[in-house]
């Protein structure tokens, strides 16, 4: 499926992107327009290139061909010293290493303002905080360290991070990875609301389907480095693909199945038990060399 995209149809656009590592293509010229005030979820199965595209969309990556545009602006040559500029413009959770770990929460808020601006009035500052830890409820949280929160917490609080200097624009690469269903419906209802009293952008990449049908506007599935499928949550529902229909329903395919099936005989006659035993003699000896 492509379409093709102009410069100016959102406020972040993809054109014609294509990714190689090493040779080997991850993104395989996709287009794709982000409008401007709406939610947009990526789907697709891991290792489809969800983040490598989220990367683009802010020019952590660079395309190897292609184009991204930036309310009209082409950002994906720019210097690093002038990408600084469009960055204000977004907030970003990323799937890895959200907070610093030496750093109390409201450090964790104030350090990126700090690489940003020089800040003079610390009472305004407290106050900002303050209210950016009350929209994601985590106000009274400033003094602790993150590895004294939950996972949800600290997502949270990784939210309160993105939303401190007013993004237009704010990625989230997996905002419910590894959270219970509540958390994760906490989370889902944050976005939603940030939306709203914010009315900023949002692009959300998520495994996670209950999450993208609350969420969306619109849902993007990847499947090897191309958009299969693209449109609002029932389009998805309905979609008649079977991979998308595979994907959504959480099913495995026959053809994912078939190594693992082979494999499998394979592993019992590759290893026993005692293998893993340090008292095993055989192997300890072979372990040490002695
Ligand atoms: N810096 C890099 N160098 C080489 N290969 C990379 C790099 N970043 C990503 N890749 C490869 O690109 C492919 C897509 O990666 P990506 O992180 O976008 O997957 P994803 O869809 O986000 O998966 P997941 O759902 O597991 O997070 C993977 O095969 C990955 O190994
Ligand atoms: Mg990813």
């Amino acid at each position: 499926m492509h379409k093709d995209v102009h410069k100016d149809d959102g406020i972040i656009v993809v054109q014609n992107v294509t990714k190689q590592y090493s040779g080997r293509t991850v993104l395989d010229n996709v287009s794709l327009a982000v409008e401007p005030g709406k939610t947009t979820v990526i789907i697709g199965k891991s290792g489809c290139g969800k983040t490598v595209m989220m990367k683009h969309m802010i020019v952590l990556e660079r395309p190897t061909e292609g184009q991204v545009f930036f309310k009209g602006q082409r950002i994906d040559h720019q210097h690093e010293r002038d990408l600084a500029e469009v960055r204000r413009h977004y907030g970003f959770c990323f799937q890895m290493g959200a907070l610093f770990d030496s750093l109390t929460v409201y450090e964790n808020i104030t350090f990126p303002i700090q690489q940003k601006q020089k800040i003079t009035d610390w009472n305004k500052m407290d106050e900002l905080v303050k209210q950016k830890l009350a929209m994601v409820g985590m106000d009274g949280f400033q003094f602790y360290f993150p590895a004294s929160l939950s996972g949800g917490q600290q997502k949270r609080v990784a939210l309160a991070r993105a939303i401190a200097l007013n993004p237009e624009v704010i990625l989230y690469d997996e905002p419910t990875t590894g959270l219970d269903p509540v958390r994760s419906d906490i989370i889902n209802e944050l976005i939603l609301k940030l939306q709203e009293a914010l009315k900023v952008t949002s692009v959300v990449v998520t495994h996670d389907m209950k999450s993208a049908y609350k969420i969306a506007d619109r849902i993007v599935m990847f499947h090897e480095g191309r958009i299969l499928a693209d449109g609002d949550a029932d389009y998805i529902r309905n979609h008649p693909n079977p991979i998308v229909q595979e994907f959504i329903n959480g099913q495995v395919s026959e053809s994912e199945l078939a190594p693992i099936r082979m494999g499998g005989t394979r592993f019992e006659t590759q290893f026993h038990p005692e293998d893993f035993k340090p008292s095993n003699p055989k192997k300890q000896g072979q372990a040490t060399g002695s």
